[in-house]
């Protein structure tokens, strides 16, 4: 018979749960099952949100967590990925955010219709959906620049996380920005089978990658005088990794922000390229935007850098103008290891660098 251990959840305003999980059931899973709604989002143990520091007792991590959302350090520490961890005493848990915010994952489940299915480049599709209600009228789907949502298409229960490039809006409006993955489930459908018409169904909002308000405040202007102020915030992204900092760039532009910032983004070369005309076109509505865009294998007439984003980035800032007062990172796993080596070499430090990597999303 499966033995059953308590878990307590202490939260940040000192309040504490208490609930049973059995050996070989995820934390996650039995708190859910027990009415204690734990922040959660993917439950594949990729996005990390229902992460908790285990102080008290003994545990084991499953076999879906990776480095990537469980760094060593951390899982020295005794972090713990509630979604993938099995119980093997009682444990005392702490999660990084106050009791008053149990429950309220407000992610929802809707049907849309898929609008357009173009192909921007050698390696990259761009989806539009439209969310509709029970009757099939537009509906808006909220989310936050930078979150995520899980889409399925109706003839596979295969579901994938994409990012969503655009704004909110009143019409329900999705874009997607989706990478061709050799012998993937999604590249396979957009290059073969999408169409317009199609019932997808969405999933979400999901993720925590964000702009932090202290970026957006409104009176925020390049201000020679205040040190603080003349540092710019800095957005990297590798491939699709743009899409998530598009729709965070647009945000900046519909609130009217001024100050400075540097989008450095890269592909392989003039094949594979995308999004340049919406890029330009975005630098016009947000005054205080340098685009950095980097081929690595360019053509003899290409005007940006040549290299790399992160190369970009760094011979960006090495020459001792003022450091990023934030730096906004997506992309795959390498570009984000660079990132974060170049930053440590520049001095940026790690509080100032917030990141999503686009791991494999699929079961
Ligand atoms: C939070 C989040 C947001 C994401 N947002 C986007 C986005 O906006 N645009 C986008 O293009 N992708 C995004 N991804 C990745 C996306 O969810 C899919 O994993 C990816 O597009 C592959 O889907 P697929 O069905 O074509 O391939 P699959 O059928 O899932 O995979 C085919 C093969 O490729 C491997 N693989 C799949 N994805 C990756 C990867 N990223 N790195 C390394 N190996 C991989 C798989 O392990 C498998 O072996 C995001 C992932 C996460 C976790
Ligand atoms: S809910 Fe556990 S990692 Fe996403």
């Amino acid at each position: 018979m499966s033995q059953t251990y308590s878990i307590t959840s202490r939260f940040e305003d000192g309040a504490e749960v208490q609930f049973q999980c059995c050996e070989d059931e995820d934390i996650l899973a039995a708190a859910l099952r027990q009415d204690v709604r734990l922040l959660c989002q993917c439950r594949k143990a990729f996005c990390g949100s229902c992460k908790a520091l285990c102080s008290e007792g003994d545990y084991e991590l499953g076999s879906r967590i990776n480095v990537q959302v469980l760094p060593p350090d951390e899982e020295e520490d005794g972090v713990v990925v509630t979604c993938d961890t099995y119980p093997r005493s009682d444990l005392i848990l702490e999660f990084p955010y106050t009791s008053d915010r149990l429950g309220s994952m407000s992610a929802c489940e809707v049907k849309a219709n898929v609008v357009s299915v173009e192909k921007l480049s050698a390696t990259v599709y761009r989806l539009v959906l439209q969310t509709l209600d029970a009757e099939g009228r537009p509906e808006k789907f909220d989310f936050v620049p930078g979150q995520y949502a899980e889409i399925s298409t109706s003839d596979s229960p295969e579901t994938r996380a994409f990012s969503l490039a655009n704004l909110p809006n009143e019409d329900g409006f999705l874009e997607f920005l989706i990478r061709l993955v050799p012998g993937g489930y999604y590249a396979a459908y957009l290059e073969n089978r999408a169409a317009a018409g199609q019932t997808i169904t969405v999933r979400g909002p999901f993720g925590e990658f964000l702009l932090r308000d202290s970026h957006l405040v409104e009176d925020f202007r390049l201000n020679e005088t205040s040190p603080e102020c003349a540092e710019p915030i800095v957005f990297i992204g590798g491939s699709t990794g743009l899409a998530p900092l598009v729709s965070m760039l647009r945000e900046l532009a519909r609130r009217g922000f001024a100050g400075e910032c540097h989008l450095f983004f890269g592909m392989q070369d003039a094949a594979t390229m995308f999004y340049e005309k919406e890029l330009r076109s975005l630098a016009k509505s947000l005054p205080g935007l340098k685009l950095h865009l980097a081929l690595m294998d360019p053509p003899a007439d290409w005007d940006g850098y040549r290299g790399n984003a992160v190369a970009a980035y760094k011979d960006h800032f090495a020459s001792g103008i003022s450091l990023p007062k934030a730096v906004y990172l997506c992309g795959p796993g390498p570009m984000i290891d660079a990132v974060l080596q170049a930053c440590a070499e520049l001095g940026v430090s790690p509080d100032r660098i917030h990141r999503e990597e686009f791991v494999a999303s699929g079961a």
